[in-house]
């Protein structure tokens, strides 16, 4: 079973199902429902690499707060190693709020607290765990990626980064080379200017990331219409599958984690990539953050009733 070391955030979402956002100075009054769940990139991927078979050593930070405490302890109940997580006297717990919209598409506002303060000693003795691969997002320090780029590298551990939230301001150039690098279509055009909107546009983005970001396959997520690969000669998509969007919230987390675990397990990224794509479907098909990600053998079972 292949143990990835996620370094990474952990959010508790505020999530409110609305027909619509307002408009500034406006106040609605909503019907709709809304929930508090466990959410987070960092969070969201680790619960899926246990969901989906894998190991997982997750190194966060929280706030001693009871957010802190309800998300602790559901790492725990999933089988997640949190021995490397640390709680913070003075910075909250990570918050995200996330309006739904009625087409299951999503905004989201992250205030990022403790997430913001991992330190390089919680880094280091995380590497105890003896990983096969480190996995990052951007909702943490930018030192914290760094470092732990770093350290990886120096141990010929493969990294596999998704690029959300997308910064402009991280120092891209410091990164070592990586396995694969994932943004979504709002991370490409934030990182890149290109909008990845028909083949044409995905590989003149994915040849323009590339100049960015030193990584052997860049994967970018289309939503609906799958993704497209680039292996740094030509691209490739990948088509998706037809299903009803009820909620994108965690799709694109749950699709980076499966595409990473089932990479390490049969080299192939295209045939990774078609798994992936089932992981994001089923996500995108249930409502919620870390609480709508599939089960390997759901996944089996969805791609097995797959033409
Ligand atoms: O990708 C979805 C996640 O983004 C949410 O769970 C939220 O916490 C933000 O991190």
């Amino acid at each position: 079973m292949k143990n990835i070391l996620v370094i990474s955030s952990a959010n508790m979402d505020m999530v409110l199902n609305v027909a619509s956002v307002p408009n500034a100075g406006q106040t609605v009054i909503e019907s709709g429902k809304y929930a508090y769940v466990p959410g987070g990139k960092g969070a969201n991927s680790a619960l899926a690499f246990r969901r989906l078979g894998g190991e997982c050593t997750f190194v966060t930070r929280v706030g001693n707060d009871a957010n802190g405490d309800t998300l602790t302890s559901l790492y725990e109940r999933e089988g997640i190693n949190t021995s490397y997580i640390c709680r913070d006297d003075d910075a909250p717990t990570g918050l995200a709020t996330i309006f739904v919209e009625s087409t299951g598409q999503n905004r989201i506002i992250v205030f990022a607290g403790a997430n913001q303060k991992i330190t390089q000693g919680q880094i280091d003795s995380s590497f105890e765990s003896a990983p096969d691969a480190l996995y990052m997002q951007f909702e943490i320090n930018h030192d914290a990626i760094l470092h732990s780029a770093k350290v990886a590298s120096e141990r010929g551990i493969p990294i596999f980064i998704d690029a959300g939230a997308a910064d402009l301001s991280f120092p891209f150039n410091k990164l070592p080379r990586l396995e694969v690098f994932s943004p979504n279509e709002n991370e490409t055009f934030a990182l890149c200017g290109i909008s990845p909107s028909n083949e044409e546009k995905c590989l003149e983005a994915a040849v323009s990331l590339s100049k960015l970001v030193d990584a052997k396959y860049i994967v970018i997520k289309l939503g609906g219409r799958g993704a497209y690969i680039y292996d740094g000669t030509k691209g490739t998509y990948i088509d998706t599958f037809p299903i009803k969007v009820v909620d994108t919230t965690a799709a694109g987390d749950a699709f980076t984690a499966g595409l990473t675990l089932e990479y390490l397990s049969c080299g192939d990224i295209y045939r990774a990539c078609r798994y992936a794509n089932a992981v994001g479907s089923l996500t995108v098909s249930r409502k919620g953050a870390s609480n709508s990600i599939p089960s390997r053998d759901e996944v089996i079972e969805f791609l097995a009733n797959q033409k």
